[in-house]
């Protein structure tokens, strides 16, 4: 069995990445602050931002692969934590490709659409970067670098996720779910839209990116929502009848972070190397059965 290493998988994109290809793969997760176990995954316990420790984990893996998923990921951290941010997705990003380079292993590093300023809808692979928050401009630095690097790498720019996870994190879906139950106000953006994808889906995505290595690869789901109406298909596919979904813009809600208002993504490309995102109600419903989607 080849060796996949795979960082963040006490995350939630990670947990997914990991349980999809423990299945043909000897994988192995890392994980630093949330403890994880995950069946059939080997969680290595590492401080990314070590490099003596991460030098010691391509020592000790000797991956045939790796996805690298693990970041600070949330951009209202990232705008108020900007040193702190930056060693985890630049350097770490930057150091990861290299020991990648040194050994000639192929590598998928995990970006973002919020590379975009949310102007120009829908963005190609081939469309100028611009991020409006610093969240943003650390995955763009990371993606020049590593691109400098270790060229080798597949750059693959993710949409808003949602789905099933482990026990060590969730996607936005599972507190959603969990306000809407409990009829308390959600206050939902009208004039934010995206093209989301389900995690089975963006695993499937990642994993063609492994095997075809394009240099950048958009995965964006087949349809462009907006929050509120995301919101309101959630409400409808689980049949949530005491959801209190109130619009509200961008402008009514104060976050650390700038927010770009349409970061929608052309997966043209993706889709004709076999990318083929489910419609969302269909993803939704896929999830139902699941215990962290149903509680
Ligand atoms: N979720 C989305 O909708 C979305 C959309 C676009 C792009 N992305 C990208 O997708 C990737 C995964 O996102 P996610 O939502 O799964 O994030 P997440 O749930 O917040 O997980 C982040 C992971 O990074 C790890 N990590 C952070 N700092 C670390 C360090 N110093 N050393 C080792 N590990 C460290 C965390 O480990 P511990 O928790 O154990 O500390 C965790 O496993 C990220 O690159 C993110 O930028 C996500």
């Amino acid at each position: 069995m080849n060796r996949l290493l795979v960082t963040g998988a006490s995350g939630f994109l990670g947990w997914n990445i990991c349980t999809v290809t423990s299945k043909t793969w000897k994988v192995f997760g890392t994980a630093f602050s949330t403890p994880a176990t995950i069946p059939n995954v080997n969680i290595v316990n590492v401080d990314l931002t070590d490099f003596r420790a991460l030098k010691r984990l391509f020592h000790d893996v000797r991956p045939d692969a790796v996805i690298h998923a693990a970041a600070a990921a949330n951009p209202n951290f990232c705008q108020t934590h900007r040193t702190e941010s930056y060693k985890i997705n630049v350097d770490t990003s930057f150091n990861i490709a290299g020991l990648c380079a040194d050994g000639n292993i192929p590598c998928v590093f995990v970006s973002t659409d919020l590379v975009f300023d949310g102007l120009n809808p829908p963005y190609r692979e081939t469309d100028p970067v611009c991020p409006v928050n610093v969240y943003g401009e650390q995955k763009v630095s990371a993606e020049e670098k590593i691109r400098k690097s270790f060229p080798r790498t597949v750059v693959c720019r993710m949409p808003l996720m949602f789905g099933h996870s482990g026990t060590t994190s969730t996607s936005f879906l599972q507190p959603m779910l969990r306000a809407m139950r409990k009829g308390r106000e959600l206050h939902l953006f009208t004039d934010e839209f995206r093209t989301p994808i389900s995690a089975k889906t963006a695993v499937s995505g990642l994993l063609l990116a492994l095997r075809k290595t394009p240099d950048i690869l958009h995965l964006g789901g087949n349809e462009r929502i907006s929050r509120y109406d995301f919101g309101r298909l959630v409400a409808g596919v689980f049949r949530i009848e005491n959801a209190k979904l109130t619009p509200c813009r961008e402008k009514d809600i104060v976050m650390a972070a700038p927010r770009p208002p349409d970061v929608s993504l052309d997966n043209s490309k993706a889709s004709r190397l076999g990318f083929s995102p489910l419609p969302l109600e269909k993803e939704l419903q896929e999830l139902k059965d699941f215990p962290d989607i149903c509680l």
